[in-house]
């Protein structure tokens, strides 16, 4: 981190600015390793690698793999998952165990989008040599869904020149930190995932705070922008983050949010087909896998993808104004040519049947000036 930051960087939970550097090496001109202390409440967050890990101390606990019983079990439960081919009933008993089991819920969630992460990376890895990489998510497919996004939607080539943007839950997105890094974008990319952030960090030079999108460690009044892509299906209590948001922006910044829309017809066959034919297309698919660990369409018991309306609602409620919709895609990027062709020449013309059951939406507010 650059020493910089502490001018926008208060402490998660009591949001003091009272933070004091202790133990600090440098490298080049960035902190790269040492403590930061809050003066206000007395919790100290470490930072590693150059990165602020600014979360409350059992998500810090839970970073690293605890050799304890509860955490060796929770491995064995989540592959045992990865193998299940029933995952609707997956989540469901596993969600009722976590409750039985009285398992911190905040920890479990957490501790599914670490191990996710680490599938998705081996995933990606692995498909760059593999063909199944030709109709599954890739990195190339990624690259394609942003230039189709920014291609199309206009408020963002604007929102962010030579601004302060915060990217929140940036994933594994190296093309977003691209486009939002260059024509002298200041950007902050945040997740809650530490080894996340230590994997972009190591691609690109860019700024990473480890956080909580539901207690972000900046300052009101901090950021020209918010990007919050594929985030907030992962979170449980929409207002918590979306007041977050809205207190780290600038009078008159905006909100740029990315989610899929819950009637995409893609997820149709999940719902309609009885389980045995379902369980015919994963194998098929696995089988096109071959060379990686299998582990594909995985998502966490607690993802929940909410329609359009609450989304838009839940702005409005936290005080967005100009709240809008538009479609960023009408079909994910594996669907593949000419269906790809057929369905754009479809969705152009039939705007009013296609757009409802659009894959992707983007949702855009503003704060008041
Ligand atoms: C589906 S990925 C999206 C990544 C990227 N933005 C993209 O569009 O491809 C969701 C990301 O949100 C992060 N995440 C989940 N819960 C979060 C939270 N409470 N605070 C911050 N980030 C979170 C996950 O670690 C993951 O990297
Ligand atoms: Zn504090």
């Amino acid at each position: 981190m650059l020493p910089q930051l502490f001018d926008i960087l208060v402490c998660p939970l009591c949001k003091s600015h009272q933070l004091k550097l202790q133990k600090a090496t440098f490298q080049e001109n960035e902190v790269w390793s040492g403590n930061i202390l809050c003066e206000n409440c007395s919790n100290t967050y470490p930072i590693q690698t150059g990165i602020p890990c600014l979360l409350s101390s059992e998500l810090l606990a839970a970073q690293d793999n605890p050799d304890t019983e509860q955490w060796i079990r929770k491995k064995k439960d989540i592959e045992n998952s990865i193998l299940d081919e029933n995952l609707e009933t997956f989540k469901i008993v596993h969600k009722e165990t976590a409750q039985k089991d009285g398992l911190n819920e905040k920890i479990d969630r957490f501790v599914w989008e670490k191990i996710l992460h680490q599938d998705n990376q081996s995933l990606r890895d692995k498909l760059g040599t593999n063909k199944a990489s030709k109709w599954v998510i890739t990195k190339n497919n990624l690259y394609n869904r942003n230039e189709r996004i920014f291609a199309k939607i206009t408020e963002l080539k604007d929102a962010f020149a030579g601004s302060q943007v915060l990217n929140v839950g940036v994933g594994i997105d190296d093309d977003l930190i691209d486009r939002l890094s260059s024509a002298g974008t200041k950007v902050v990319n945040c997740d809650i995932v530490i080894d996340t952030l230590i994997e972009v960090k190591s691609r690109n030079k860019v700024e990473c705070v480890s956080s909580d999108i539901k207690s972000l460690p900046f300052d009101k009044q901090s950021f020209d922008a918010v990007f919050c892509f594929l985030v907030l299906h992962h979170i449980d209590l929409l207002h918590e983050a979306l007041s977050e948001i809205m207190r780290v922006l600038k009078p008159g910044g905006s909100v740029f949010i990315l989610e899929i829309n819950p009637y995409t017809p893609i997820k149709l066959p999940g719902k309609i087909f009885p389980t045995l034919i379902k369980k015919v297309i994963r194998k098929v698919m696995r089988k096109c896998m071959a060379g990686s660990d299998q582990r594909i369409f995985k998502s966490s018991p607690y993802e929940k993808i909410y329609p359009s309306k609450f989304i838009i609602s839940s702005m409005i409620n936290a005080g967005f104004y100009n709240v809008t919709r538009k479609v960023a895609s009408h079909y994910p990027s594996f669907i593949i040519f000419p269906f790809s062709k057929i369905w754009d020449f479809l969705s152009f013309n039939l705007p009013f049947l296609f757009d409802p059951i659009a894959f992707e939406y983007l949702f855009y507010g503003k704060k008041t000036s």
